[in-house]
């Protein structure tokens, strides 16, 4: 893993706009996985800004979310299609045939859960999959106890995640129980994996995630299988972090080859 971090949340968002504008010029179809929340809200600004300034353009990009709720249409307001399109997809050059979304209203959700592994495997895999992780450390909507293996499936809420959510609607009973989430197996395909966490309310869950124990219990913990995971955080996400300081060190010390 690569623990980089920032002093604050909207210059640790112009890291990650940096690293999706690099795989975005790079490839010729870049494939990438998104995430809905609060975390990746300023770094799709900054995307937009990119386009707007003309250095971007995603016409070739194809997109596929993490994750939707079980129920809920499109159309809804607090559905995470709204959300991508509010937040981002309205305001850039995507095809909206190019965006890909589970289907929360499918007929047999099942059935679409292998067509969408189907259609990212189709699209040649994701190049890179942006990640926010939950309080209890889930990714997607892997709540804890999901398996490591898990592919795209229904998963149903915990009680935290949806006080977590309520936010996004009226009260936390009108969130769904259920979603459809990429499983752990599915994210850990993507050839880079970009964790952002900010906020103190993320420190324990980021410590556990980085430096504890591989475990079921903390989703993103099966990040430390992946070859190439980022984790890129602001500095009140860091405060449990016992190895922060070497962090710091060599991400100071990074190579400029190596560089964003
Ligand atoms: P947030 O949610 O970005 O709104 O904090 C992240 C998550 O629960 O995965």
């Amino acid at each position: 893993m690569e623990i980089i971090v920032q002093p604050d949340s909207q210059k640790a968002s112009w890291l990650a706009a940096k690293l999706i504008k690099k795989i975005i010029l790079e490839k010729p179809r870049p494939v990438i996985g998104l995430a809905t929340g609060n975390t990746p809200l300023f770094l799709y600004k900054l995307l937009i800004k990119m386009y707007r300034e003309g250095s971007l353009d995603f016409s070739r990009v194809v997109t596929f979310n993490l994750d939707e709720y079980v129920g809920l249409s499109p159309g809804h307001p607090s559905s995470y299609h709204h959300f991508m399109w509010e937040n981002l997809f309205s305001q850039i050059n995507i095809r909206p045939e190019s965006v890909h979304f589970p289907n929360g209203l499918a007929a047999d959700l099942q059935a679409h859960c292998q067509d969408y592994e189907q259609e990212i495997e189709k699209a040649g895999g994701i190049d890179i999959q942006v990640l926010g992780i939950g309080v209890n450390g889930h990714i997607g909507y892997n709540e804890p106890t999901s398996s490591l293996s898990s592919r795209t499936r229904i998963e149903i809420l915990t009680e935290q995640t949806r006080k977590s959510n309520a936010v996004f609607f009226g009260s936390k009973d009108e969130v769904p129980f259920k979603a459809i989430t990429m499983g752990i197996g599915t994210i850990l395909e993507a050839r880079i994996c970009l964790l952002m966490a900010f906020g103190q309310k993320k420190a324990r869950a980021v410590a556990q995630a980085v430096e504890g124990p591989l475990t079921a219990m903390v989703p993103a913990s099966a990040l430390q299988l992946h070859p190439q995971a980022i984790v890129l955080l602001d500095q009140d996400a860091t405060t449990e972090l016992k190895y922060l300081d070497y962090y710091k060190w060599v991400y100071d010390h990074k190579p400029e080859w190596q560089e964003y």
